[in-house]
């Protein structure tokens, strides 16, 4: 199995231009010898910053969420073409602090992530299990009404090419990270359900999220089906960051 690893910072609402114009000044000089593929997610207003800083380097940059449409009457949002004009690489998608605070619907995603790839976007799709969902043996069954119905439109030959992030709700933000077991079997199960989609399985990258950081990175990453991470918190500290880069071999 020769995926290349994939490690993502997820921003959210945090940084200024400022703020992120030194991180990424920070971070470069740590990871330079990295083999990694290395994305940055920074909010809109910072996405050309992170962009004019990273060039000539290994470092993608990748928004945090996008309209479906090219363009037309949807005021507050931002199209794929907007993002390709910028220089960005990538989109988040599905994250589910949009899915449970701003309704962003399995719907959606289903012509989303389509016009992401269309646009030359590399999806970075967000599927996870509530707590409440886990405790009642749901887990599985979550994650394949997801994946069925954001993929839905996406062409078999083009699955992999979307990169799946597995998030359980619970272990977002809160400091309780999945075990390494438990997020295994969800990645494994995630490939599955690809490969029983008809994708090329063994090349998606499947990422971990939720409460990753430099002490517990290794180990999430060190399993067999688990092909990076998605970070949020400690994504905000270059060296944290760096340090979790630096897990993934
Ligand atoms: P966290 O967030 O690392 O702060 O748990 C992960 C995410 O929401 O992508």
């Amino acid at each position: 199995m020769s995926r290349t690893p994939y490690i993502a910072a997820n921003w959210k609402m945090h940084k200024s231009v400022a703020e992120a114009g030194e991180f990424v000044d920070a971070l470069l000089p740590q990871i330079a010898a990295t083999q990694s593929d290395v994305v940055i997610c920074p909010p809109f207003t910072a996405l050309t910053a992170v962009v004019e800083r990273r060039y000539g380097t290994a470092v993608k940059v990748a928004a945090q969420n996008m309209h479906e449409e090219d363009s037309g009457a949807f005021t507050g949002e931002v199209s794929a073409p907007m993002l390709v004009e910028l220089d960005v690489e990538a989109v988040v998608l599905g994250h589910s602090e949009r899915r449970q605070y701003f309704n962003e619907s399995d719907e959606a995603l289903a012509r989303k992530v389509p016009a992401a790839l269309a646009a030359g976007l590399e999806p970075i799709l967000c599927v996870g299990e509530s707590e409440e969902a886990r405790d009642g043996g749901q887990t599985e069954a979550v994650l394949e009404r997801q994946l069925q119905a954001d993929l839905a439109d996406v062409e078999d030959s083009k699955l992999s090419e979307v990169v799946i992030a597995y998030e359980p709700i619970w272990a977002i933000g809160t400091g309780r990270t999945a075990t390494p077991e438990q997020a295994q079997e969800v990645c494994a199960f995630i490939r599955d359900f690809l490969r029983e989609r008809g994708a090329a399985a063994d090349d998606v990258r499947i990422l971990y999220g939720g409460s990753v950081k430099p002490s517990n990175a290794a180990e999430l990453m060190g399993q067999a089906d688990i092909d990076g991470a998605l970070v949020g918190g400690a994504s905000l500290d270059p060296a944290d960051f760096a340090a979790i880069v630096k897990a993934a071999g």
